[in-house]
C-alpha cells in the first residue's frame, strides 16, 4: 500500500480539501465512521416510523421543470430536444401535492434536492430532505406527526427521552422577543436539544429589487382571516406556514397548501405572474386542482442538518459521505469538469467568449 496522505485519527492534521480528495480514507476515521452510522440508524428508524403509520414511500423525478424554492435551478441540457432544458428539483414540492390529488393520503420520501445558492456550513448544493405530505390535515396533525417521529428517534437512536409537544411561538412574537425567526432556546429550556415551532409567517416579503415574493413558496395557503387583505395590502397577509427550529438552526419548513385553482391563480397574480405565465410554469398543478384536490399540507426537514446537530458537528459536510467542499466543488472526482467537444456539439451548445 502507498503511504497515507494523512494520519487516520480524529484530530486529523490535513485540511478539508485534502480530506475530501481522499474521502474514502477520511471516512475511516472513528468520528466519521460514527457519523455515517448515526445517519444510517436515523434513516432506518425514520423509515420504520412512516411504515408503521401507513405512509407510502414514493420516489419523484430528478429530471423535471423548475420548482420554486427561492434558489437558482441546476439546469441539464436536453440532447434530443435541442435548446430545451431540464431543471433539477429544488424539492419534490409539486409532485407531493400531485400525489395528494392522486389519493395517496400520506406520503413520505427521503429526497435529494439541488439548489444553486450561496454555500455555508449548513448548506450544500445537493442535500437530502425528509419530505412528507398528508391529506385532510391541519397544522396540528403535521406537528404531532413530527413530534412523535422525533420522540421515537431520540429514544431509539440516542436513548434519550424527548419532551413533547414542542413549544410554539408566532413569527411576530419571535421577532419581537429574539429579533430572529430561529432563536436558540437551549439556555431557557436547559436542554441539550431544544425544539421550537415558529408559526404564522407572513405570506409574502419584498426581495432586494422590492418585488413581492413568497416567504415560503407560492403554494402556501394564506390564513383565512387575512384573505380580505390579499389584493390591497398583501404584505400584511399571514400564512399557514411553519418552521421547526432546533438549537437555533432552521431544521424544517412546511405549510398547509392552497387546493383551490382560483386562489392559486390569485396568488400568482400578486406575485406578478400573468395567467398565461402561471399556466406555462405551473399549469400541471393548476389543472390537477381543477379535478378536485383534497385539503393538504406537509413539511420537509433538512436531514443533513438534523444529523449534524445530533452528531454535534459544525458542518453538514461531516455527516455526508461524499459532500462538495465549501466552494461547491467535488474534490474527490474533481468536478464540475470540462466535457468533450463532441458532447457539446451533440447538445448544440457553445461557450460565449
Ligand atoms: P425549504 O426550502 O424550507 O422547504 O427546505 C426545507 C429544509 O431543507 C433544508 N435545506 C437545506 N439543507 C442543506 N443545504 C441546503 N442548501 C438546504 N436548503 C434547505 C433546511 C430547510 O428547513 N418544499 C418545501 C417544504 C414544504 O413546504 O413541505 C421546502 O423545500 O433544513
Amino acid at each position: 500500500a502507498d503511504p497515507m496522505p494523512f494520519e487516520i485519527v480524529d484530530e486529523v492534521k490535513a485540511n478539508e480539501d485534502t480530506r475530501l480528495k481522499y474521502r474514502y480514507l477520511d471516512l475511516r476515521r472513528p468520528k466519521m465512521q460514527s457519523n455515517i452510522w448515526l445517519r444510517h440508524k436515523i434513516v432506518k428508524s425514520m423509515r420504520e416510523f412512516f411504515y408503521e403509520n401507513n405512509f407510502i414511500e414514493v420516489e419523484t423525478p430528478l429530471l423535471t421543470k423548475s420548482t420554486p424554492e427561492g434558489a437558482r435551478d441546476y439546469i441539464v441540457p436536453s440532447r434530443p430536444y435541442r435548446g430545451k432544458f431540464w431543471a433539477l428539483p429544488q424539492s419534490p414540492q409539486i409532485y407531493k401535492q400531485l400525489l395528494m390529488v392522486s389519493g395517496f393520503e400520506k406520503y413520505f420520501q427521503i429526497a435529494k434536492c439541488m439548489r444553486d445558492e450561496d454555500l455555508r456550513g449548513d448548506r450544500q448544493p445537493e442535500f437530502s430532505q425528509l419530505d412528507l405530505e398528508m391529506s385532510f390535515v391541519e397544522q396540528e396533525d403535521v406537528f404531532s406527526t413530527i413530534e412523535a417521529l422525533m420522540k421515537k428517534l431520540f429514544k431509539e437512536v440516542l436513548g434519550k427521552e424527548l419532551r413533547i409537544p414542542f413549544p410554539r411561538m408566532s413569527y411576530e412574537q419571535a421577532m419581537k422577543k429574539y429579533k430572529s425567526d430561529k432563536p436558540d432556546t437551549r439556555k431557557e429550556t436547559k436542554q441539550e436539544f431544544s425544539f421550537l415551532w415558529i408559526t404564522d409567517f407572513p405570506l409574502f416579503q419584498l426581495n432586494e429589487d422590492k418585488k413581492i415574493v413568497s416567504e415560503h413558496h407560492p403554494f402556501t395557503s394564506p390564513k383565512k382571516e387575512d384573505l380580505s387583505l390579499l389584493e390591497k395590502t398583501p404584505l400584511k397577509v399571514r400564512s399557514t406556514s411553519y418552521d421547526l427550529v432546533m438549537n437555533g438552526v432552521e431544521l424544517g419548513s412546511g405549510s398547509i397548501r392552497i387546493h383551490s385553482p382560483e386562489l392559486q391563480q390569485k396568488i400568482f397574480k400578486v406575485l406578478g405572474l400573468s395567467e398565461k405565465e402561471a399556466m406555462q410554469k405551473f399549469g400541471h398543478l393548476i389543472t390537477a386542482f381543477k379535478f378536485g384536490a383534497p385539503p393538504h399540507g406537509g413539511i420537509a426537514l433538512g436531514l443533513d442538518r438534523f444529523i449534524m446537530l445530533l452528531a454535534k458537528e459544525e458542518s453538514i459536510r461531516d455527516v455526508i459521505a461524499f459532500p462538495k467542499n465549501g466552494r461547491g466543488i467535488a474534490m474527490l472526482e474533481e468536478s464540475p469538469s470540462e466535457i468533450d467537444k463532441k458532447q457539446l456539439d451533440e447538445l448544440g451548445l457553445q461557450f460565449k467568449k
